[in-house]
C-alpha cells in the first residue's frame, strides 16, 4: 500500500534535540528497505530511451549496492538508510549504460521511504511515498516544481529533455529477490506528448551487505 508523500512536516519547537536511546542496527531499523541490503545483480533489465526516429528498447544487465549507513539525524527527525550506487551495461558489454548512486531512506516515525538519486547527464531527483514497515510493494514520486520531493537538472537537459516526474514501484518478492519498474516522463523539445522513458529489472542477491559503522564497533 502506498499513498503520496506529505509536502508538509509537523516541525516540533525544539529544532535540535535528537532522539533519545537511537538504535544503531541500521539493518534491523529499515522498514520495507530491509530486503533490498545488499549487493545485487539483475540479467534481464529493459530500457524504453528517446531517440531521433521515436522510442527505442533496450535490454540491459546491472549492478546494484545497497550498504546501510548509521542513522542520520536532523535534530529530532531519525532517518535510516542505504547508500546505494547502480552501474548499467548492455550485455557483454563494458561501456556503461546507465549509471546512478544516491541513498533509499526510511523514517520509522511518518513511514516516509525516500529515494534520492543523481545521474551523470547533470540531474539530481528526490522521489518518496509513504507506506508500512511490513510492506513489500511501495511506490515513490518525484515532480518538477515542487520545493520538496522535486527534480533538478542542468539547462541543457532541462530545455531539451524536461524531466516533469519520475515515479518507481518496488516489489518485494517472496523468493528474497526484488524487482522495480519505474516511469520517467521527459517533455522532448518539438514533442508535444510526454515521452515515458521507463526501466524495469528483477533483482538477485550476489552478496550480504556490510552493517555499517556503528553496529560493526557494537559487535
Ligand atoms: C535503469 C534506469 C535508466 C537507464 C538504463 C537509462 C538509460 C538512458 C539512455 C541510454 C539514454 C540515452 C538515449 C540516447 O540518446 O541514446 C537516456 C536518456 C535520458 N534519461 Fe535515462 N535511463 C535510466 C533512468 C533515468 C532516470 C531515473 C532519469 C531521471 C530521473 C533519466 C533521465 C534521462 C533523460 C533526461 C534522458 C534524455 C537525455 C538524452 O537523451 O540525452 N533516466 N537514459
Amino acid at each position: 500500500m502506498t499513498a503520496s508523500p506529505p509536502t508538509t512536516y509537523p516541525v516540533p519547537s525544539d529544532l535540535y534535540t535528537e532522539p533519545a536511546d537511537i538504535d544503531v542496527d541500521t539493518l534491523a531499523c529499515l522498514g520495507p528497505l530491509r530486503a533490498m541490503a545488499g549487493i545485487w545483480s539483475g540479467e534481464r533489465g529493459l530500457d524504453v530511451k528517446p531517440k531521433a526516429e521515436g522510442p527505442k528498447k533496450q535490454a540491459y544487465v546491472e549492478r546494484i549496492e545497497l550498504q546501510p549507513i548509521d542513522p542520520q539525524t536532523n535534530g529530532p527527525q531519525l532517518l535510516y538508510g542505504l547508500r546505494y550506487h547502480t552501474h548499467i551495461t548492455k550485455p557483454g558489454q563494458v561501456k556503461t549504460y546507465h549509471d546512478q548512486v544516491g541513498y533509499w531512506l526510511w523514517e520509522p516515525a511518518t513511514g516516509t521511504v525516500i529515494h534520492t538519486l543523481a545521474i551523470p547527464r547533470a540531474q539530481v531527483a528526490m522521489a518518496a511515498g509513504t507506506t508500512t514497515a511490513d510492506a513489500t510493494r511501495f511506490e515513490l514520486v518525484a515532480t518538477q516544481g515542487l520545493e520538496t520531493w522535486g527534480i533538478c537538472s542542468a539547462p541543457f537537459i532541462q530545455q531539451a529533455f524536461r524531466t516533469t516526474s519520475f515515479r518507481i514501484e518496488v516489489t518485494i518478492n517472496a523468493d528474497g529477490s526484488w524487482g522495480y519498474e519505474e516511469d520517467t516522463v521527459l517533455m522532448i523539445r518539438g514533442q508535444t506528448e510526454p515521452f515515458h522513458h521507463t526501466d524495469r529489472n528483477r533483482l538477485v542477491k550476489i552478496a550480504e551487505p556490510t552493517p555499517n559503522p556503528l553496529a560493526n564497533a557494537r559487535r
